[in-house]
């Protein structure tokens, strides 16, 4: 049994179909990318992909979180663009070691991997932003999350911005009001906000992100769960110990929106989307319908895609992902 929601605009029907899998899939009209770019030039570049995130997340299973987060931090710097990908120089300074990205971001090497194996099969042709969104999409299909089909045709940049990450990507000390301005700026609304924050349904934080959090007697916290992260997390030092961002860390599900309701969300900015706000109400329904979260999520993943691509002749097909042509 397959469903299959094709979504336009705010108009939702539902198909129903036969098939071996249950599956959700979702799709969306895009301003100026178009799922059937590669359809001529590059038509194995999906299974290219697919394979290469199977591999990746076969070796460690938290690659899915690090490829999901890496195109959030690409798309919210400049658009998708594949700026985060470009590696410091002697004569050029990108974005990998802007504070939200050094010692944090991963995964930048399985991109360049699967990048080298679609070059082998469509030289020249594939940009790599498209390859890290349909990368990300891989890493939520393949955790157990929804699958939606990816507008295409994204350019690469010759640039990136230091500075630009630093100012623009979200801080995990951030209000309500904050977080809602910063992707208010990229055009996401709060909804898509809200849903994207389901993101933290995979992968782990370190300590120095929610340290200040679960020290604060003040805060909305569990006290038990602020005990349990305290042990692995101590007042000074352990810097960058790990915990998971939900109880159910490899898996692509809503329990990162049940745990915000029983105050256990492990950022301040998780929190901030269940503290008596604007936000409560959202994250009551996608913590009781996951099918909800499933369809906002693809939604806003495909909202996020389309920020400021590059398109027609601007940036260039970069042959190797980490440096321009
Ligand atoms: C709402 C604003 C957001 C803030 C403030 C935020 C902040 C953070 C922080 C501080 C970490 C831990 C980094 C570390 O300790 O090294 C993290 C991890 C992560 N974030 Fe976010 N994030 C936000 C939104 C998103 C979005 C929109 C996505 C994707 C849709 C996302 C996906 C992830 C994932 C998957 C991880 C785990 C990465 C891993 O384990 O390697 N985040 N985020
Ligand atoms: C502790 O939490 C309270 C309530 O949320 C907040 O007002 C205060 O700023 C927090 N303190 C620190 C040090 O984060």
């Amino acid at each position: 049994m397959a469903l299959m929601f094709k979504l336009k605009f705010l108009n939702a029907k539902a198909l129903c179909a036969v098939g071996f899998l249950f599956a959700l899939s979702f799709s969306a009209t895009s301003a100026q990318l178009s799922s059937t770019f590669y359809a001529t030039t590059c038509p194995t570049l999906e299974n290219t992909v697919r394979t290469g995130m199977r591999q990746a997340i076969r070796a460690e299973v938290r690659m899915a979180a690090s490829i999901l987060r890496l195109f959030f931090h690409d798309c919210f710097v400049n658009g998708c663009d594949a700026s985060i990908l470009l590696v410091d120089s002697a004569t050029f300074t990108g974005e990998q070691n802007a504070l939200p990205n050094k010692n944090s971001a991963r995964g930048y090497g399985v991109i360049d991997n699967i990048k080298t194996d679609v070059e082998k099969a469509c030289p020249g042709v594939v940009s790599c932003a498209d390859i890290l969104a349909i990368a990300a999409r891989e890493a939520v299909v393949q955790s157990g999350g929804p699958t939606w089909t990816v507008p295409l045709g994204r350019r690469d940049a010759r640039t990136a911005s230091k500075s630009a990450a630093e100012s623009d990507l979200p801080s995990p000390f951030a209000d309500l009001a904050t977080l809602t301005a910063k992707f208010s700026n990229k055009g996401l609304s709060a909804t898509d906000m809200t849903a994207l924050s389901g993101g933290h349904t995979l992968g782990f934080a370190q300590c120095s992100a929610f340290r200040t959090r679960i020290y604060n007697a003040t805060a909305n916290i569990d006290p038990t769960f602020a005990t349990t992260r305290q042990a692995n997390c101590p007042a000074s030092g352990g810097d960058t110990n790990l915990a998971p961002l939900d109880g159910t860390q490899s898996r692509f599900d809503n329990r990162y929106f049940t745990d915000l309701i029983n105050k256990r969300g492990l950022l301040i900015s998780d929190q901030e989307l269940f503290n008596g706000g604007s936000q409560d109400a959202l994250v009551r329904r996608y913590s009781a319908s996951p099918l909800t979260f499933f369809r906002d999520f693809a939604t806003a993943m495909i909202n996020m895609g389309n920020i400021s691509p590059l398109t027609g002749t601007n940036g260039e097909i970069r042959k190797n992902c980490a440096v321009v042509n």
